[in-house]
């Protein structure tokens, strides 16, 4: 590893330029490659001995195969299942996020989008900005007196839930994880998955995306929805079956759908029919796009990947006790 002030943090993402000072401050060397092909990168990712990404760059076991001299991934924001973190653990670099910058962005969008879903908003504005004065063809729902089923009762969903009680919703949740207790205190009354699906009106993600919640809400699940659910995710693309969701936006299982998340980032072809649908308003993966918290994700990573790049302790490494345990094994 190079001495103290000759270490390389490459940034392949937009990150907020807080992130670039904190390291020149630190005395790194940030080295900025945005739009790059893994090939381009390459070389670049030989050289560094830190790495800091939003959600864009794809780190691959190809690109960490080349990691030669790479200590520490830092992500700001907070899934990581754009980075291979299996191949990172193998090689001992230790993967860390930034889980709590962007939850009150993150939750307001996702208000932002049941109600611009439920009062036709983007379409009204379409409408008059194309000249039309149309009063008729907007009928909304109030969100007042619905059940609220929320997917995810982590930060983000517990900071949806206390926004919302003060619009006079019932709030369920499912988490297998969370305590009753603290899903409770934000005004979540933790259900039985299946209750939760056949007893809410409007359905919110707010899990990570892994083998368990992958196509969560698929065929089977829609199908056992209330008729003309609202179904919302500023989560992560793929923990809804997005053909099933079309299928049963056409069927009118569905009443709409507002989505700031994509199986594949910018969408395939394939996505077109559902982003265009009548009753579905996308966004493209902007929940987390504000000033305040973009700032705050980036300072919160690039402090973790400094502490990280001195070798002093970290606060929210994904993988620090699996690197723990592979040397263990090694030794
Ligand atoms: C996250 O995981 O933090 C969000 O999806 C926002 C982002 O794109 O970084």
């Amino acid at each position: 590893m190079a001495g103290n002030n000759s270490f390389q943090v490459l940034i392949t993402d937009s990150v907020h330029p807080v992130c670039r000072r904190l390291l020149e401050e630190a005395g790194f060397m940030p080295v900025i490659a945005t739009g790059r092909t893994d090939e381009e990168l390459k070389p670049l990712v030989a050289e560094a001995d830190g790495w800091i990404i939003r959600s864009g760059t794809k780190i691959t076991p190809e690109l960490i195969d080349v990691a030669d001299r790479l200590t520490v991934i830092g992500r700001a924001g907070v899934g990581v299942d754009n980075v291979n973190v299996e191949a990172a653990t193998r090689k001992g670099i230790l993967v860390l996020n930034a889980p709590a910058g962007n939850t009150i962005s993150t939750a307001e969008h996702t208000i932002a989008m049941m109600l611009a879903l439920s009062r036709n908003i983007s379409a009204a504005n379409a409408s008059i900005r194309g000249g039309a004065w149309d009063r008729k063809s907007f009928m909304g729902s109030e969100l007042y007196g619905k059940t609220l089923g929320i997917l995810g009762a982590g930060k983000v969903g517990r900071a949806v839930a206390e926004r919302m009680r003060g619009f006079g919703v019932t709030i369920l949740g499912y988490d297998p994880i969370i305590p009753a207790e603290l899903a409770e205190g934000s005004g979540i009354k933790l259900v039985q998955l299946e209750e939760l699906i056949s007893e809410s009106d409007i359905i919110t993600i707010h899990s990570p995306l892994n083998e368990t919640t992958r196509g969560i809400l698929n065929d089977e699940t829609l199908a056992n929805c209330r008729s003309g659910v609202v179904i919302v995710n500023c989560a992560r693309g793929g923990i809804v079956d997005e053909a099933a969701l079309l299928r049963a936006l056409d069927a009118g299982i569905v009443g709409g759908a507002a989505l700031d998340v994509f199986s594949s980032e910018p969408p395939t072809p394939e996505l077109a029919a559902l982003i265009g649908h009548p009753r579905v308003v996308a966004t493209p993966h902007i929940a987390a796009s504000t000033h305040e918290a973009q700032e705050k994700v980036a300072r919160q990573v690039t402090e973790q990947v400094i502490h990280a790049l001195r070798n002093e302790p970290v606060e929210t490494a994904i993988n620090e006790m699996a690197i723990r345990t592979a040397s263990r094994q090694d030794a």
